[in-house]
């Protein structure tokens, strides 16, 4: 099943992207808005989006807005809303407005000043700060909420808020975004809600099927036709894209065949006792089916990844996340299995993939569970990796 995206005709631009189409500041976008010069549109998360077919009207209509004039370099940023004056209204109604505000103004312009040479993303300094940080507390919605309820049937989903921070620190809007192991979509979800461009591919048409639906249930109906989700083995799939793609690459790969072990207490507990799937599928072409660990990462390493990195445009970023995990008695170290498999691979004779990044992704919410007391240490494993690697040109040497 394809649903193929792009209506051209319905871009949806957030405050700050109305603002510098505009070319005034976000100020201008939320007083227009209060004046109904503008409308918004809001999303389920409440926040605001514009039509590009609005905005390009208030364009043309409103020929008497000032564009704000040239600031001196030690002109503050309020002093540079106040040079931005709608000429039809009493000037002490504008800096009325101002000086009181509206939250969201605040919270606005206390998000920092975007800088025009980022080329990466729509984050201002401020905002892009933290994300650099080596780790980051995982954040969910919670298991009772209503849209966690397509989630919870796939067995290892990861949180649409967590590969929401990294899509917005990897892409701009309208960017191009690839999760070659899509599952139910969380990584589209952020997409959607992002304003990016999704592309999922998925082995099992249930998990496809689930992915579809909560595009439409969670995020809003036709929202699955502006994105693209392909149901397939991604090692044949991958092979039909174009070199240099996508602008971002996210994605949580299987963790070789750790769900079908007999099912623990928790697991038991949890999701046998509900009815819920333990694994993926019984398909042969599954990765999470492959016996063999050896087998499993180099096909993972070199069907998948490297041909990501091919999808991959220049200098954009693939970011994987995994989890280290436990077989029988021994500690598996994927996360640098994987790194050491991929870092400074080569895609073609120009490019090659290497490590940015190791970010622990914590997930402090688990219960300890006393594996080993008292006998041995054996560890709770309560972080996941963040993978980011970077489509690099290779140097040459005379
Ligand atoms: C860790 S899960 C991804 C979950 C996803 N991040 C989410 O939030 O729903 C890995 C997914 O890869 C899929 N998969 C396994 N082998 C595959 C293959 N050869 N091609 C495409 N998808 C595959 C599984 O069905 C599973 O849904």
């Amino acid at each position: 099943m394809v649903n193929k995206m792009v209506n051209p005709t319905n871009e949806f631009f957030t405050v700050k992207k109305a603002a510098k189409f505009l070319g005034v500041s976000t100020s201008t976008i939320y007083r227009a808005e209060e004046k109904g010069l503008l409308k918004a549109i809001k999303t389920p998360g409440g926040q605001r989006r514009f039509e590009r077919t609005e905005l390009e009207n208030y364009k043309k209509e409103s020929k008497n807005i000032k564009a704000p004039q040239t600031p001196s370099a030690n002109l503050k940023q309020t002093q540079f809303e106040q040079l931005e004056l709608i000429d039809d209204e009493p000037k002490e109604i504008i800096e009325q407005t101002i000086e009181s505000g509206s939250i969201e103004e605040v919270e606005e312009n206390s998000n920092g000043t975007y800088d025009p040479r980022n080329k990466l993303n729509n984050l201002t300094g401020k905002e892009w700060l933290p994300e650099t940080k080596s780790f980051w507390f995982q954040k969910g919605l919670g298991s009772k909420h209503p849209h966690a309820q397509i989630e919870k049937q796939h067995p290892a989903p990861f949180s649409f808020q967590d590969v929401g921070r990294l899509i917005s620190f990897f892409t701009k809007e309208g960017d191009k975004v690839l999760d070659p192991f899509v599952g139910v979509g969380s990584t589209l979800k952020a997409c959607a809600l992002l304003n990016r461009e999704g592309t999922g591919i998925e082995l099992s048409p249930k998990w496809s099927a689930l992915a579809k639906q909560r595009l439409e249930f969670e995020v809003g109906k036709g929202t699955s036709e502006h994105h693209t989700i392909i149901t397939g083995d991604s090692r044949i799939e991958l092979k039909n894209f174009d070199d240099n793609t996508f602008d971002f690459i996210v994605t949580s790969p299987p963790y070789w065949a750790i769900l079908n072990k007999k099912a623990d207490h928790k697991v038991k507990k949890e999701r046998v006792e509900n009815n819920l799937a333990t694994n993926y599928s019984e398909d042969d072409r599954d990765l999470g089916n492959i016996q063999n660990y050896d087998e499993f990462l180099e096909i993972l390493v070199e069907d998948i990844f490297l041909e990501c990195g091919r999808l991959l445009k220049p200098n954009k970023y693939m970011s994987i996340i995994v989890s280290d995990f436990r077989h029988k008695s021994e500690f598996i170290s994927f996360h640098s299995d994987l790194i050491q498999h991929l870092n400074k691979r080569r895609i073609d004779n120009d490019y090659i993939l290497t490590l940015q990044g190791v970010k622990a992704l914590i997930q402090n919410h688990k219960p300890l569970l006393p594996y080993g007391y008292p006998f041995a240490y054996v560890e709770n494993i309560h972080h996941q990796h963040i993978l980011i690697f970077r489509k690099t040109k290779l140097k040459r040497k005379n």
